[in-house]
């Protein structure tokens, strides 16, 4: 028969005093969250029994977590950023805050601080023999109209799945820019197809994917921020079409209005035009933003990040 003690008098004491309320000093926010967390943890430690080996196993698993980075990966595979998409569009929703194109995840791997260009860049540096791609589009309101001066943060991983910075063999912002739009509100740019995400194999995140009997692996996909004054800053990414992934993606950031057909292009001619000596790709993707006064929804969301100034 299981003992149960969380509901005692005493014990709900105890972590009434562990979480810090009987003084007035630090944060009240913070003494809520951290009970609520004590709280349901004991719950959850009685309801399915957890003997104190699980209990250890589960510390030293936030240490590898931690040690490793990974706790940003984490929260996506198992849902959660995703969760907090779906909160939000309920959010909007109810506020009526409709149209323009969908968010979905950060994901952990931004970098801050990409060299800024107007209209156009090249994102790689020419080290990775990826097929080249070609990327455009342009940034709109929801009534259609181009905006100028809009700005494309884009970052995506090479044609092995990883990105700069956590990357150290990448050069600095390899395959991350920020693109200012023309007077059109087109942005483009010049850089190589990524290949899908997958998790490190031998990480604490894949160890416990392995456990729910999942994949830790993404499809092709380039991260956005879309940002213009005046206008609802988005936090976008495209899934490429064809991918193994599209609809199985370990990170759930795939959406129907965020796939992007993607056209292999094998005419020499054509190549020639472009400036490559062989078969590329080619993108075309336009975002459209929501309006806002409000200068936070302007700005994205406040987190970690490297390198955030
Ligand atoms: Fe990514």
């Amino acid at each position: 028969m299981t003992v149960r003690i969380s509901q005692t008098a005493d014990v709900q004491k105890f972590f009434e005093e562990a979480s810090g309320f009987d003084n007035d000093q630090g944060s009240s926010r913070m003494k809520a969250v951290v009970h609520r967390v004590l709280s349901d943890s004991i719950k959850i430690i009685e309801d399915l029994q957890i003997s104190p080996e699980e209990f250890w196993k589960a510390v030293n698993y936030f240490n590898e977590l931690g040690s490793r980075q990974e706790a940003g990966l984490l929260v996506a595979g198992l849902g959660l950023e995703h969760y907090l998409d779906l909160l939000m569009d309920a959010e909007d929703e109810q506020a009526g805050h409709v149209g323009g194109t969908p968010r979905t995840i950060e994901g952990p791997l931004y970098v801050a601080g990409a060299p800024l260009s107007k209209h156009e860049a090249r994102l790689d540096d020419g080290q990775d023999p990826g097929t080249v791609l070609f990327m455009q589009g342009q940034v709109r309101d929801i009534d259609g109209k181009p905006l100028a001066g809009a700005i494309v943060d884009v970052w995506h991983a090479n044609t092995g799945g990883t990105y700069s910075y956590f990357d150290a063999s990448q050069s600095d912002f390899n395959l991350r820019r920020r693109i200012e739009t023309d007077a059109e509100g087109r942005y483009r740019f010049r850089s190589i197809v990524p290949s899908g995400y997958g998790c490190p194999p031998d990480g604490p995140t894949q160890q416990l994917l392995n456990q729910l009997g999942r994949h830790g692996q993404r499809p092709a996909h380039v991260h956005f921020f879309i940002s213009a004054p005046g206008h609802r800053h988005l936090t976008t990414q495209i899934n490429l079409a064809g991918d193994q992934y599209l609809h199985d993606d370990f990170a759930y950031a795939t959406r129907d209005e965020l796939i992007a057909e993607i056209h292999f292009i094998e005419d020499p001619q054509q190549a020639a035009a472009r400036g490559v000596s062989e078969r590329f790709a080619e993108i075309n993707f336009d975002f459209t933003l929501q309006p806002t006064a409000e200068l936070n929804a302007q700005q994205r969301a406040q987190r970690v990040r490297a390198q955030e100034v």
